[in-house]
């Protein structure tokens, strides 16, 4: 199985100004359980990609198969429920919902999934615990930092076990303490779950954890023009604890 394949993707925005070609013929096959890294220059079509894999948004020309259904044909009714099953994202802008606590907004997909109560709501305590915000479930978005908010869209990406994870600048708005307990975490997941991931990022620690780094300028994928890869030391026993309490999440779900 496939995780993701495009063929020939072109996305256009109608704007005022005329024309904006966002995707030029993008062809890109992935397999279960990569982690594909997109670098590239702002406006250069990055979260455009990860809308059109996570199946938010539509190419205007091309086909797109997610997880070997042709998403490209898909009714809106059906979409939304392969979506809620099989994807997770982490949006640029967080999208949290406002009027639901760090808690609450964890335990959304898994409630939407008819998951019990309960048990939604204890995975979202363990998430939220795992990254590193045991404290602040009961707050709102808007009592929480930026790089908080971040880590709770990180957690409410996770709270299903996708098996496609969409993150868009994961790392963006946190210190470097946190970017890499998120860089752990998302290696952790890949690793126990076998987890597809596609992270767009500016940061270049991002690319230490990447099995594919693809450079996309113009909308066009640069073969070639990948930035030099990062290492990046990892903390074995954190990831170790993570890794059970993954187990154990699973295991719940
Ligand atoms: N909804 C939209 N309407 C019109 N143009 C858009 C829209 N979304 C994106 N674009 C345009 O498409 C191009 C690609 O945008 P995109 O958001 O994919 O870039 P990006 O690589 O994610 O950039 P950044 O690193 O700043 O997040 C840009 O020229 C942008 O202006
Ligand atoms: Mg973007």
């Amino acid at each position: 199985m496939k995780a993701a394949v495009l063929r020939e993707v072109t996305k256009v925005y109608k704007t005022k100004g005329g024309d904006v070609v966002a995707l030029d013929r993008v062809s890109l096959s992935v397999e279960r359980g990569e982690v594909v890294v997109l670098m590239g220059p702002s406006g250069s079509g990055k979260t455009t990609l990860l809308n059109i894999v996570s199946t938010l948004d539509r190419p205007t020309s091309g086909e797109v198969y997610i997880l070997d259904r042709d998403v490209t044909h898909m009714g809106e009714r059906e979409l939304e429920k392969f979506r809620l099953r099989n994807v997770g994202f982490l949006f640029q802008t967080f999208n949290l919902v406002p009027y639901l606590t760090a808690e609450q907004n964890v335990a959304l997909p898994l409630v939407a999934l008819g998951v019990r109560r309960e048990l939604a709501y204890m995975r979202a305590r363990l998430l939220l615990e795992m990254v590193g915000l045991g404290g602040v479930g009961g707050l709102y978005p808007s009592q929480l930092s930026g790089g908080m908010q971040q880590r709770v869209a990180f957690a409410r990406a996770m709270a299903a076990d996708p098996p496609l994870l969409i993150l868009d600048e994961p790392t963006s708005n946190v210190d470097v303490d946190n970017a890499s307990l998120l860089l752990s975490l998302i290696a952790a997941v890949n690793k126990t779950m076998r987890t597809t991931i596609f992270i767009a990022t500016h940061d270049p620690d991002v690319t230490a954890i990447a099995n594919r780094l693809i450079y996309i300028r113009g909308g066009r994928l640069r073969e070639g023009e990948e930035p030099p890869r990062r290492e990046l030391s990892i903390d074995v026993e954190r990831v170790a604890s993570i890794y059970e309490k993954l187990k154990l999440l699973h295991e719940l779900g």
